[in-house]
């Protein structure tokens, strides 16, 4: 059993952008520049966010954080949006989910300019994307495949089964995986809430990729002698034994899965920390298409 290493990998590949950063700093030119946007106090995203932020920092990138309070109106976060836009100092923006209740996400997503849209989460990019078009893929299903990728994990022509449908991770990994190219060339099932019977399908898979937020859901009695297990879960259980009063962990049920896989991401440390490395490698582009323009 080999464990993919996204910790490990992902240091990898913010160490090559920093090179490049330097690179670009040694030329005279801009450095890239991201910006994300924060509404209210959700913990879990004040720690993504200020992950994103630090990143940035370490590898030479310019960062913004836009952090506004919970009551903001759609109006005026549609208004940041629009600024963000125009602000030619900006390379690429975040505008961080969940969004308030009363603020419409989908209105929010539909008003970035697809130019500066790093997450990838503008209809246009979703588009390019299942078109096999160039474009700033999500940085989640990104990290995926450069996972499986770098670890050279034979996908071709494997059963992969992908537990849940939402437009950030199952969607786009399952039509990822489906392309063809490296990393890919899956047949892909996509099982979701109102899948009649995922242990059976669980059982066929030779790669499971789960991101469904239930914590030890994926049982060893659900997977197959060899399979490649990735975990996208990322879920805070409360503990109060622990010094922050939670503890992290994922959709996998790991020791006794990882005894019958033949590669598997842990949690922490797995598709985690590469979510964070391809949002720098989106911005990376987004500052190198925009010099095209600029
Ligand atoms: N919330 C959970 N994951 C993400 C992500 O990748 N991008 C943004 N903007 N919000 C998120």
């Amino acid at each position: 059993m080999t464990i993919l290493d996204g910790k490990k990998i992902s240091n990898e590949i913010k160490d090559e952008i920093t090179l490049e950063v330097a690179n670009m700093k040694e030329r005279g030119e801009k450095v890239p520049h991201l910006a994300a946007v924060l509404v209210g106090n959700d913990g879990a995203s004040l720690t993504y966010v200020g992950s994103k932020v630090r990143s940035c920092k370490k590898i030479g990138f310019e960062s913004t954080l836009i952090h506004l309070p919970s009551e903001t109106t759609e109006e005026e976060l549609l208004n940041k949006v629009h600024e963000l836009n125009a602000d030619p100092a900006i390379d690429g923006y975040i505008v961080q989910l969940p969004l308030p209740k009363h603020i419409d996400e989908e209105k929010v997503l539909m008003a970035v300019d697809p130019d500066k849209d790093v997450d990838g989460f503008h209809p246009t990019n979703f588009g390019k994307m299942a078109l096999d078009m160039e474009t700033f893929i999500s940085a989640t299903p990104f990290g995926i495949m450069e996972l499986l990728k770098r670890y050279k994990v034979d996908t071709q022509g494997k059963h992969a089964v992908v537990i849940g449908r939402s437009h950030i991770v199952g969607r786009p990994i399952s039509i990822l995986m489906s392309q063809k190219g490296e990393a890919a060339n899956c047949t892909v099932t996509l099982a979701h809430s109102r899948t009649k019977d995922i242990k059976e399908l669980t059982l066929q898979a030779d790669i499971i990729v789960s991101a469904l937020g239930v914590p030890r859901f994926l049982k060893a009695d659900m997977v197959k002698e060899g399979a490649v297990i990735i975990d996208v879960g990322i879920t805070r259980v409360s503990d109060e034994t622990k010094e922050k009063g939670y503890y992290i962990t994922g959709d996998v049920d790991f020791e006794p899965v990882s005894k019958k896989a033949s590669f598997i991401t842990p949690v922490p440390g797995g598709v985690g920390p590469m979510t964070i490395a391809m949002l720098l490698k989106n911005t990376l582009l987004a500052r190198e298409r925009n010099s095209n323009t600029k």
